[in-house]
């Protein structure tokens, strides 16, 4: 079913995250190139009193896409409606989306890669030229065609599979934007930010063994600190310490480089049952019962970025690193 969800009510169902979630590019951390470009569209098109161009938003989980959609609208001053591509099933849903935008809005497509093809089609005049062309069926067997009129909006596109988005589906959006990992330096930002939205102190070097820690990932700082304030609290301490994190994160298995039980189980699938690689992705998945797409959208981009896993022709490779981090002789061949 086409779900429209206004802005507000979604910030209630996950108060929590709202409250450390930044509602301002200027408390948006990293993605610099990013920010400062959005930051002259939005007042260009303030300038020639016009709505943003639509915007794609690219990149693995967690990085912040659904943050910049909020600030988007928050920076036009403009209302946010959200839907989610695989709650999209008929051509139905996706007109009565828009058939309630209101002049100016921001329309938050998460997973965008998930709206079927033909359904996707109907975005395209959407988009260009504002219009939703619909199909009326007369009750005799015929058919006519209705043009309606849409209010100027914006289309904010996100999706983690920017590869899985049709060629005429990308080609209509004027801003695309791939978001990075993120710096240790913008962790600790973060992290800090957070121990003050929550009111719980976290020392200097706490935060930035919770930084190294975090995959790269603001969603996986903010998760480890709520996880190391709990253990804080339980120790009755009252401060955030380094001892306190390190022992945490030991007992939430997230090691020394931030690799979690996953990341770990992939790479010795891939060099002890797999030689090293090459092998295709969906056969490490099998053999440790992850999803094909886990592996592919949360697991492989980390570890590719990282130079623990290597992508060839003829499938994954672990490179020497990944064999030094799980203590395996490694003899160039990529034979163990
Ligand atoms: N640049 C940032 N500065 C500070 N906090 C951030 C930033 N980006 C993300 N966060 C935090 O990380 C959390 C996760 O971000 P968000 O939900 O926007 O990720 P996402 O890219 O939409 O992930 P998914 O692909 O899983 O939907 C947010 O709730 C927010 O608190
Ligand atoms: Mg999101």
């Amino acid at each position: 079913m086409g779900r429209l969800v206004d802005g507000e009510k979604r910030d209630e169902l996950d108060s929590f995250d709202q409250s450390i979630r930044p509602s301002s590019l200027e408390e948006y951390v990293g993605q610099t190139d990013i920010k400062e470009n959005l930051k002259v569209f939005i007042k260009a098109c303030k300038m020639r009193d016009e709505v943003l161009d639509h915007v794609l938003l690219y990149g693995p989980p967690g990085l912040g896409k659904t943050t910049l959609a909020h600030i988007i609208a928050h920076e036009m001053g403009t209302n946010i409606k959200t839907a989610s591509g695989p709650s999209i099933e008929k051509s139905g849903d996706l007109a009565a989306i828009l058939s309630q935008l209101e002049p100016g809005d921001v329309l938050f497509i998460d997973e965008i890669h998930r709206i079927p093809r033909y359904i996707e089609e109907i975005l395209y005049p959407a988009m260009e030229d504002f219009v939703l062309d619909i199909v009326i069926a007369n009750g005799d067997g015929t058919s006519r065609n209705l043009r309606i009129d849409l209010p100027p909006f914006t289309l904010v596109g996100a999706t983690t599979r920017a590869g899985d988005i049709s060629a005429p589906l990308r080609d209509r959006f004027g801003i695309t934007a791939k978001l990075n990992y993120y710096t240790d330096e913008e962790l600790f930002l973060i992290v800090n930010r957070t121990s003050k939205v929550l009111g719980m102190p976290i020392e200097e070097e706490a935060a930035w063994e919770l930084a190294r820690r975090s995959r790269k990932t603001p969603r996986i700082a903010n998760r480890l600190f709520k996880r190391v304030r709990d253990f804080a609290l339980v120790f009755e301490q009252d401060i955030i310490d380094e001892e306190i994190t390190k022992t945490s994160l030991n007992r939430l298995k997230v090691d020394e480089d931030g690799l979690d039980q996953i990341d770990i189980q992939y790479l010795e699938a891939l060099i002890t049952k797999f030689n090293g690689g090459p092998v295709g992705a969906q056969t490490v998945a099998t053999s440790i019962g992850e999803e094909v797409t886990t592996i592919e959208d949360v697991v492989e981009p980390y570890l590719l970025q990282e130079g623990f896993v290597k992508r060839t022709p003829r499938g994954r490779v672990a490179t020497e690193k990944a064999y030094l981090h799980l203590n395996i002789e490694y003899d160039n061949k990529g034979n163990k």
